[in-house]
């Protein structure tokens, strides 16, 4: 492990900043970082603690360089796949830090927030009608697959609607980026001011919440609310939902197959969000008007990934040969809802593997 870190943009697709490549010998990052979009990747260039530009390493498979391509999740899946069976890494003892801004749930935290996250949660792999023409007794359009109303439990399970991943390393994590001193703006605290019926949070923080992952970007209160219920079905009552997002399912269950076949260690994933955005909209606005209007939480939200997150990067490489080269072992269940890697899931229909594992 000589070197150090290494940045992918899942737009951009490039790998940045791994030293000590000489063509023959793997690249072993002590970090990854994940970013999904050019705005996330740029706030780690031209940083003070260190060059994530000093080499660049490009990866055949990535997808090609699209200035306009919205990073869907099928982008996220492709890419990261691409990354981990490429000959150039070994990514075995690699930690993954997903590095990304979405939009928050005001209930729970704030624009300019930097959250981590235990269960990610995928709450659009569900049936849906139109609003115009849901049943009068529905909140809303959304239910789970094989169920016959919302707020009732999947029958049906594609294995990836929830994953988990590891709470010792993510409260490690979350102490780490805690010692981190936030970005605000003006024009953040005058539109959280709106939101004061919402939310007690004042300012931006560091906190401990679950994420939601959707294809579609949407907004407003009865979809918040949906969100907010199907996290905890999904999730037999665990997940707090705070920030959603449009990658991290798709990341993970690359991460989880890549993890079967050994290539990386699905305890070392951290993942970070940062509130841009929310979810719905404020006491008297419309839920139009929170998605098309102004996002003065987009700045103080791409600072703080960079300000919060470099404080884990630093922990992770200082303490390196301390704590992190051996592992921060998981206490929790984690992986999918299958129990694809092993241990019962504390949600979903148990383990299709015995607690086995699908390796086994
Ligand atoms: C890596 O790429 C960045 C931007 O794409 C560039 O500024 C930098 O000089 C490159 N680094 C090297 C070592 O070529
Ligand atoms: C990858 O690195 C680990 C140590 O971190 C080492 O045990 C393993 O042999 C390496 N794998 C390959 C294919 O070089
Ligand atoms: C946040 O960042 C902006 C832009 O760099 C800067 O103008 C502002 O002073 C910063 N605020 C705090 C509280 O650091
Ligand atoms: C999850 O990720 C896959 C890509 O692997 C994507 O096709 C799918 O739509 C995503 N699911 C949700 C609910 O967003
Ligand atoms: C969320 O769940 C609560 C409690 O079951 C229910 O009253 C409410 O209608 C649900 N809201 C939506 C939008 O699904
Ligand atoms: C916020 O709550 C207070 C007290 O419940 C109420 O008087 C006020 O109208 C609410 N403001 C908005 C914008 O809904
Ligand atoms: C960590 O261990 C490596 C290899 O054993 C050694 O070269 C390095 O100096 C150590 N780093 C620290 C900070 O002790
Ligand atoms: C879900 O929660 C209930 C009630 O707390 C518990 O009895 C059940 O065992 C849980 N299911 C799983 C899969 O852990």
């Amino acid at each position: 492990m000589s070197t150090i870190l290494a940045l992918l943009s899942l737009l951009s697709c490039l790998l940045l900043g791994a030293s000590g490549y000489n063509g023959f010998e793997a690249i072993a990052p002590k970090v990854l970082i994940i970013t999904m979009f050019d705005p996330e990747a740029k706030v780690w260039f031209n940083i003070p603690e260190f060059d994530i530009l000093a080499q660049n390493v490009t990866v055949p498979g990535l997808s090609p360089l699209f200035p306009d391509v919205h990073c869907a999740e099928i982008n996220a899946a492709s890419t990261i796949s691409s990354l981990l069976h490429s000959r150039d890494f070994n990514l075995t003892s690699t930690y993954f830090l997903v590095a990304g801004i979405a939009g928050v749930n005001p209930k729970v935290a704030t624009i300019g927030s930097v959250t981590f996250a235990r269960y990610a949660v995928q709450v659009a792999l569900q049936y849906e009608f139109d609003a115009r023409e849901i049943p009068a007794q529905f909140p809303t359009g959304y239910f789970p697959q094989g169920s016959t109303a919302p707020g009732q439990m999947p029958v049906s399970w594609d294995g990836t609607e929830v994953f988990e991943v590891n709470d010792a390393l993510r409260q490690k994590a979350f102490a780490l980026a805690k010692t981190a001193t936030l970005n605000d703006t003006t024009e953040a605290q005058l539109a959280r001011a709106s939101y004061s019926n919402l939310t007690t949070a004042a300012c931006p923080s560091v906190i401990l919440c679950d994420t939601a992952t959707s294809d579609t970007f949407w907004s407003g209160d009865l979809l918040g609310q949906m969100v907010e219920n199907t996290t905890r079905v999904f999730t037999n009552g665990s997940a707090e939902y705070c920030t959603t997002q449009q990658e991290d399912n798709a990341t993970l269950n690359a991460l989880m197959r890549g993890a079967l076949f050994r290539l990386v260690d699905f305890a070392r994933v951290i993942v970070m969000r940062s509130a841009s955005d929310w979810d719905r909209q404020s006491p008297g606005e419309s839920a139009v008007a929170n998605l098309l209007g102004p996002t003065p939480g987009f700045e103080p939200s791409l600072l703080n990934l960079h300000l919060a997150g470099v404080k884990v990067v630093q922990g992770i490489v200082n303490e390196w040969n301390s704590t992190f080269a051996q592992g921060i072992p998981p206490t929790n269940y984690i992986g999918d809802v299958f129990g694809s890697l092993g241990g019962q899931p504390d949600f979903g229909p148990g383990s299709l593997f015995e607690g086995k594992g699908a390796r086994a």
